[in-house]
């Protein structure tokens, strides 16, 4: 996790901030320039994955496995259906979101996040004055493994937020293996491959994410650029509201919600394994890239969605087996511990976190 910042200030709620809020404060304003904030950017086809028919033997697992590949070597990410939970599960999860966030300011406060910790209900850490602000508020709470859990920022209401997203935890755990070793054999390397680096007992977060509308879309970003700081991000979309966008080819392309999917997204630990020598990038092709991504608001609608974002034990190094370096086939990054706490120090300064851990 983030390094507890001394000079962090907790930030009033872009949801109460937005009550009667005419043009957002220039604290929020993304736009420089004549630059085109997108809110009208072309549509992407993300690949929809069935997970349940890559399992079997058939010849429609080998199809998906092809989509799988083509789907990251275009975008980075693809949707995952056949992942075994229900409509109705789906949007209870959606919905203890949602209810959190309708609940009045005094009572979500009490989870909120303190100035010592990144965890609970709030927004961007302030780390300096000239940052720009993100419109959106957040719940932020560890879920695996479990004794890492922060049982004070778990709200009680709803009342039955902690049994969901209990459940849900269990949930991805159980897909977060089924798509690890999907990845592996995209690339046909031998199944457990990554699972044996990140899947057991990997550290994750889920952060529900609240989007109030927005004055102007055409001048704030709900969430700005940014690559996960993840092995791999599971999101739950809004089934409502549109608003994330993907960059691919120096374009900005909206993603839309498919009903019942996930949006599986690389993020930069799982780019990092497979570009850290050049033998997994030549095997990989250079196709595991985690894609630069924002999310653009919306002036009629709010918009709630949760990421649960997967990676190995902060505490573990990660590397590429041994075995996998040699003369022709150096290291290109170096050993590192604990990215998340890289990531949040560059996210906030708007830098990119795996330009960091570049050895040349
Ligand atoms: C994130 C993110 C996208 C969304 O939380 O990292 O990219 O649509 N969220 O909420
Ligand atoms: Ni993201």
């Amino acid at each position: 996790m983030a390094e507890a910042h001394e000079s962090v200030v907790l930030l009033k709620p872009v949801q109460e901030l937005a009550v009667d809020c005419n043009t957002p404060p220039q604290r929020y304003i993304h736009k420089r320039g004549d630059e085109d904030i997108g809110v009208n950017s072309p549509v992407i086809d993300v690949a929809v994955i069935d997970l349940d028919s890559m399992q079997s033997s058939s010849p429609s697992a080998e199809q998906e496995l092809e989509k799988l590949r083509t789907s990251l070597a275009s975008c980075g990410c693809f949707q995952v259906i056949g992942h075994g939970m229900t409509d109705s599960f789906l949007d209870q999860v959606h919905g203890i979101g949602r209810d959190f966030f309708a609940l009045p300011w005094s009572e979500k406060r009490k989870w909120s996040r303190t100035a010592e910790d990144t965890e609970g209900y709030g927004n961007d850490s302030e780390l300096s004055e000239h940052q720009i602000l993100d419109w959106t508020d957040r719940l932020y709470l560890t879920t695996n493994p479990e004794d890492q859990r922060k049982y004070q920022f778990w709200p009680q209401n709803p009342e039955n937020f902690r049994e969901i997203l209990q459940e849900y935890t269990e949930k991805i755990i159980l897909l977060n293996q089924v798509v690890l070793k999907a990845l592996s054999k995209s690339l046909n390397l031998q199944e457990n491959c990554f699972l044996d680096q990140y899947g057991e007992n990997s550290n994750m977060v889920a952060r529900f994410n609240y989007y109030p509308p927005c004055p102007r879309p055409d001048l704030s970003l709900g969430v700005k650029q940014h690559a996960d700081g993840s092995a791999i991000t599971f999101l739950l979309q809004d089934n409502q509201v549109d608003g994330l966008q993907v960059l691919k080819d120096d374009q900005w392309f909206s993603v839309p919600t498919v009903p019942n999917a996930l949006l599986v997204n690389v993020g930069d630990q799982l780019e990092y394994v497979t570009c850290v020598c050049a033998y997994v990038q030549i095997m990989s092709n250079g196709i595991f890239k985690s894609p630069l991504h924002r999310v653009v608001t919306n002036s009629e609608r709010e918009r709630t969605t949760a990421a649960v974002f997967c990676c190995p034990d902060s505490s573990r190094f990660i590397e590429p087996a041994e075995d996998l370096i040699s003369e022709t086939s150096p290291r290109l990054y170096k050993k590192i511990k604990n990215y998340v706490g890289i990531f949040f120090e560059n996210y906030q300064q708007g830098k990119r976190a795996i330009e960091a851990v570049k050895l040349y």
